[in-house]
C-alpha cells in the first residue's frame, strides 16, 4: 500500500544539513524584540545572520486572542464568514441562523490559499482595487447552525455545501479603507457548482457515475487548501481532503483498497461517533455505496477563470488525483506550464506537472488549455543531494498493465498508487510549495510527522528526524536551471522547532532556525522581492502544549532565503492558523487569512454550539456571536511597503 522508498544510506545527517549550518546557529528566542542568546557551539552575535530584505521590528510569541503584528502596522478585518461576497447583502447574523440560500451568497468558512488579480481592464500594476479569489477550505460544523449539529438535515447540508469552495470578491481602497465592494465578477463557486473534467480521466470509467454516465461533468468543489496563479491570470483551487465528505450507512459497505489509499471510509470525517458533514445522508451522490465513482471525481486541481463570472471551473486530472496543498505555476525555458504540487498527508509524495503546449503571452484562449494535457512527475529524493522526477507515464516500468495499471486514465485517477509502484520518496507531510521569483529555485514546507521512523517510513537524509514533531524546509534546484528538467539538487533550508524541546534521536538534526523560532511550516509564498512568507499551522490539538508549549498562537514570519533570518511578522488569535497571503502590485497592503479561529484542542471535534465562543471571540468580540475565519488587510501607518 504505501511502499518505503528506496532505502537511502544513512551515514552522516551532519551532513544533511551542511548547508545550513555552514554559518554558526543563532536563534533568537521569541521573547519581544529581545535578542535572547541562545548560541549553538560557540558562534558570536557578529556571526548571526542578517538581511537586508526586511526591516520590521519581529513580534513576540502570543497566546493572546487577537491578530498581533509589528509596530505602526495596522491589522483589519475585510471579509469574514458569512460578509456579503459583493459587499451588500444578506448581512451575516451572529447566531449562525443564516439559511443555505444566504450561504450561496456569503463569504464560506475556512479561508485558505488566496490571490490576488487586476480588475479586468485596469493595468496590472493598480493597487488601490482589484480581485481577491479565496478558497473556503472546510467547516467547523458546530460554529455553522444555530443548534448544532445534530440533527442533520438537507438544509444544514446545503448550508455546509454552500460554505466551501471559493470566493472571487472586489475589493477597494476608498478613503484610506478597503472595502469588499459589488462588481460583475463577484461569486461564489461551491461544492455543488458545475464544472468539467479534462484530461485523462475525463469520461473515463473511473468517474462515470449515475448522474453522470459520461464522467464530464462534476457538481462542485471542496476542501479547497491552498490556490495557485497561473501567469495567464486564473486561479488555481487545489482539493485536499476529499474523502472526509462521503461514507455510507449501508450495512455492508466496505471500502476497497483504491478507496482506502486516500482514506475513505464509512464514516467519513469523524470524531469519535459524530461524523462532522454526513452529506451522504441528504446527498446520495456522497454515500459511497450508492454511487462508488463519485469520490473519483475529487482530489483534483481545479482552475477558475476570475475575470470571466459565467466560466465554468474545470477540474485538470492531468494534474493528478492526491491531496492537494497548492500548486506552485512557472514557465520552463522552453515556455511549458510547470506546476509542482504536495500531497498533505504523512508519508506521501512531491509532484510536478509538465505541460505539453507552451505559453503564448498574445494567445489567452490556448494557455487555458495548457494544464489538460502534459506528464505527471514524482520525486525522488537521493541521498547525495541529487534527486530525479520520475514520469507517472503508463508504460513505464512499474506502470503496466502487468502492473495492474490499465491506461493513463487509471494513473490520473489512481496517482497515489500510481507514485508507490515507481519508489518516489514518502515525505514528511508536503505542504505548500514557493517558487523564489528570481533564482526559480524550488522551495516546500514539510510540516510534521509524527509516524516518520516508523514502518517502512525510514529515516532519510530529506527527512532526517524520527517522529518530526516541529517540520522543516527543503528546497532544490533544477538541472540547468530548467523547471522542466528531470533532475535536480536538492539541500534543507532550514529544521523547525524549539531549541529547548530535545530531539526524539539525539543524533538526528537539530533545530537550527537562525532568528525567531516556530513550528509546523504549512503556508509558503515569495513575494517579488524575494521574501519567504512562511505560515504555520500548529494543530490546535497542539497549540501550547508539551513540543508547542513555548511557541504559543500560530503564526507568519518572514525569511531570508539568502541568510536563512527568519522574523516574525504576526501572531493569530487563539485556535487559529494562518494560511493564504496576497499583496497588492505596490506591495502596501497584505492580505492574510485566519483559518478557523477557536477551534477546540481536541483535533477534530467541531465547535459546541451552545458554547461557541469557548475558545476565541475573534474577530468580533465578546459582543460578538462566535469566532469567524477572516481576510485580514495589513497596512503600515506612513504607507510605507510591508515588511520594508
Ligand atoms: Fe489544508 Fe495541508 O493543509
Ligand atoms: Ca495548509
Ligand atoms: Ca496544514
Amino acid at each position: 500500500m504505501n511502499p518505503a522508498s528506496s532505502p537511502a544510506p544513512l551515514q552522516s545527517f551532519e551532513s544533511v544539513v551542511a548547508d545550513a549550518l555552514s554559518r554558526r546557529d543563532f536563534v533568537r528566542m521569541g521573547l519581544g524584540s529581545l535578542a535572547v542568546g541562545f548560541f549553538a557551539g560557540s558562534a558570536s552575535a557578529e556571526e548571526a545572520a542578517t538581511t537586508s530584505l526586511f526591516g520590521f521590528q519581529g513580534v513576540p510569541i502570543s497566546s493572546n486572542d487577537e491578530v498581533k503584528v509589528p509596530q505602526n502596522y495596522t491589522p483589519k478585518v475585510l471579509y469574514a464568514w458569512g460578509d456579503p461576497v459583493d459587499g451588500q447583502g444578506p448581512a451575516f447574523q451572529p447566531d449562525a441562523s443564516n439559511s443555505a440560500d444566504d450561504q450561496m451568497k456569503q463569504a464560506g468558512m475556512g479561508h485558505d490559499g488566496m490571490q490576488w488579480f487586476p480588475w479586468p481592464g485596469d493595468d496590472a500594476d493598480r493597487s488601490d482595487r482589484g480581485l481577491l479569489v479565496m478558497n473556503h477550505e472546510y467547516t467547523d460544523q458546530g460554529l455553522l447552525f444555530k443548534d448544532g449539529v445534530e440533527p442533520m438535515t438537507e438544509e444544514k447540508v446545503r448550508k455546509s455545501q454552500a460554505a466551501h469552495g471559493v470566493s472571487v470578491i472586489a475589493v477597494e481602497k476608498k478613503d484610506g479603507e478597503w472595502k469588499v465592494v459589488p462588481s460583475k465578477w463577484s461569486r461564489r463557486v461551491t461544492a455543488r457548482t458545475p464544472m468539467k473534467l479534462t484530461g485523462p480521466a475525463a469520461g473515463c470509467k473511473h468517474v462515470q457515475t449515475k448522474a453522470d454516465p459520461k464522467g464530464q461533468e462534476v457538481l462542485g468543489t471542496f476542501n479547497n487548501c491552498a490556490s495557485g496563479k497561473t501567469p495567464w491570470g486564473t486561479y488555481l483551487a487545489c482539493e485536499e481532503n476529499v474523502h472526509g465528505y462521503f461514507g455510507s450507512d449501508a450495512a455492508d459497505f466496505k471500502p476497497g483498497d483504491d478507496l482506502k489509499r486516500y482514506g475513505f471510509s464509512a464514516t467519513g470525517a469523524a470524531f469519535e461517533t459524530t461524523s462532522l458533514y454526513h452529506w451522504w445522508k441528504h446527498d446520495k451522490r456522497f454515500d459511497l455505496q450508492e454511487d462508488p465513482n463519485e469520490p473519483n471525481r475529487f482530489g483534483f486541481v481545479v482552475e477558475i477563470d476570475p475575470t470571466n463570472p459565467d466560466s465554468v471551473p474545470r477540474k485538470h486530472t492531468a494534474l493528478g488525483r492526491i491531496k492537494h496543498e497548492n500548486a506552485a505555476v512557472t514557465l520552463s525555458k522552453d515556455k511549458r506550464a510547470v506546476v509542482y504540487m504536495g500531497d498533505d498527508e504523512k508519508n506521501e509524495f512531491i509532484y510536478k506537472f509538465v505541460s505539453a503546449g507552451t505559453y503564448d503571452p498574445a494567445n489567452r484562449e490556448s494557455n487555458l488549455d495548457l494544464l489538460t494535457k502534459g506528464t505527471l512527475y514524482v520525486a525522488k529524493f537521493n541521498g547525495d543531494f541529487t534527486g530525479k522526477w520520475i514520469p507517472l507515464v503508463h508504460g513505464q516500468p512499474g506502470l503496466t498493465k502487468a502492473d495492474k495499471f490499465e491506461d493513463q486514465h487509471d494513473i490520473s485517477v489512481r496517482t497515489r498508487q500510481a507514485a508507490d509502484a515507481v519508489g518516489a520518496t514518502m515525505m514528511d507531510r508536503p505542504e505548500w510549495v514557493a517558487i523564489h521569483p528570481k533564482s526559480g529555485k524550488v522551495f516546500v514546507t514539510l510540516t510534521n510527522n509524527s509516524s516518520r521512523g516508523e514502518g517502512s517510513s525510514k529515516i532519510d537524509e530529506a527527512n532526517p528526524r524520527t517522529k518530526n514533531s516541529f517540520g522543516h524546509i527543503i528546497n532544490w534546484e533544477e538541472t540547468g536551471g530548467d523547471a522542466a528538467a528531470d533532475t535536480f539538487h536538492w539541500s534543507i533550508f532550514l529544521l523547525a522547532g524549539d531549541p529547548s524541546i530535545p530531539p526524539v534521536n539525539e543524533k538526528e538534526p537539530k533545530v537550527n532556525i537562525k532568528g525567531d523560532i516556530f513550528g509546523s511550516p504549512d503556508g509558503l509564498t515569495f513575494d517579488p522581492r524575494g521574501i519567504l512568507w512562511i505560515q504555520t499551522d500548529v494543530s490546535s490539538s497542539k497549540l501550547g502544549q508539551k513540543d508547542y508549549k513555548n511557541l504559543g498562537n500560530n503564526m507568519m514570519l518572514a525569511a531570508d532565503p539568502e541568510t536563512g533570518l527568519v522574523r516574525r511578522f504576526l501572531t493569530g488569535p487563539k485556535g487559529c492558523e494562518i494560511t493564504g497571503l496576497a499583496f497588492t502590485p505596490d506591495l502596501k497592503t497584505m492580505f492574510v487569512n485566519i483559518q478557523h479561529p477557536g477551534e477546540r484542542p481536541t483535533e477534530n471535534e467541531p465547535s459546541h454550539h451552545d458554547d461557541p465562543k469557548a475558545v476565541s471571540t475573534w474577530p468580533d468580540g465578546q459582543s460578538g456571536g462566535r469566532p469567524r475565519p477572516a481576510t485580514v488587510v495589513i497596512t503600515h501607518s506612513d504607507g510605507k511597503v510591508i515588511g520594508a
